[in-house]
């Protein structure tokens, strides 16, 4: 159970397992929505954040925990599926978080895909098959809209309070993906081959895992005045050291966490098994020319 300090102001915090892992970071998010009930949230999906989120519930039931007056933003959205589709990532928070803690829609934000877009089955880098009535071009044009869009909502919201974030196999951060730069707006992105196989787990095959998605930059990332990154798993020990133990690079998105002023990562032993040493040997960040 160590505690220790590490590369600038990032803290990390070992645990014993998936279950203290969801404890602790709910008790952060509790405490933040104590101090502050009308704290902008920025949430996760995946399996990680999905036991923070059911003790969020519990407390919450416990009548210990007020949320009317808090506003989430949620990291990224698939392209492709109805926002009623039971794995879009809004289908996701609201049975896993929203309906528990009776949060109204009007406070939960994502980058909102426009609805003719929605009901395309698959999408490639270059164009989006199934669209009816609209040209590509005009389905790019509405997609850069709805990225400038979100990135206007955060700045009016003031960034967040506090970000919430799980990490890639292959160290992404919501859906920015390992590539030659880090991407600063609310963009979209193909998703990479092991994202999809990654996440195919949560459809009946990977042909139904959508290849495109839009996500928040690494910029909306960082309006978080604090970030707390979970991992847990020995699939994850690998992005974890890479991230936060390795130079900072866009080959590894999560790495550039190691330039924030507050970052906490909360890593169960499977996940954090890599990084003992690594964080407390090394003090700055180190970088890595793309
Ligand atoms: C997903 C999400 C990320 C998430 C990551 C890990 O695809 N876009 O926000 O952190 O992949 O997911 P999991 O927690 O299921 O391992």
């Amino acid at each position: 159970r160590s505690v220790s300090r590490g590369l600038g102001d990032v803290y990390k915090r070992q645990v014993k397992n998936y279950e203290k892992m969801s404890e602790k970071a709910a008790a952060l998010l509790f405490a933040q929505i104590t101090l502050k009930p009308d704290a902008v949230l920025g949430l996760a999906t995946g399996s990680t954040p999905v036991g923070t989120y059911r003790k969020l519930t519990e407390l919450y039931r416990a009548g210990r925990l007020d949320c009317s007056h808090i506003t989430t933003v949620n990291l990224d959205e698939y392209l492709g599926l109805s926002a009623g589709h039971p794995q879009s990532y809004r289908s996701f928070m609201r049975k896993n978080l929203f309906d528990g803690i009776g949060l109204s829609a009007d406070r939960t934000f994502f980058p909102e895909i426009p609805e003719s877009l929605s009901d395309c089955r698959k999408n490639t880098s270059t164009s989006i098959v199934g669209i009816r009535n609209e040209t590509i071009q005009d389905v790019e044009t509405a997609l850069a809209e709805a990225c400038r869009r979100y990135d206007k909502l955060l700045r009016s919201l003031g960034g967040t309070d506090l970000q919430l974030l799980g990490i890639g196999r292959n160290g992404h951060i919501g859906f920015n993906e390992p590539g030659d730069t880090f991407i600063r707006n609310t963009h979209t992105v193909m998703l990479a081959e092991n994202t999809r196989q990654a996440n195919a787990r949560f459809f009946s095959s990977i042909d139904d895992v959508p290849t495109r998605a839009c996500t928040m930059g690494i910029g909306g990332i960082f309006s978080a005045k604090k970030i707390l990154l979970l991992a847990n798993g020995a699939q994850k020990a690998q992005a974890l050291q890479a991230a936060f133990c390795g130079p900072v690079t866009p080959q590894v998105p999560a790495s550039i966490l190691q330039l924030h002023p507050d970052v906490t990562v909360i890593a169960d032993e499977a996940a954090g098994q890599l990084l003992a040493d690594g964080l407390s040997a090394r003090r700055k960040p180190t970088f890595a020319v793309p």
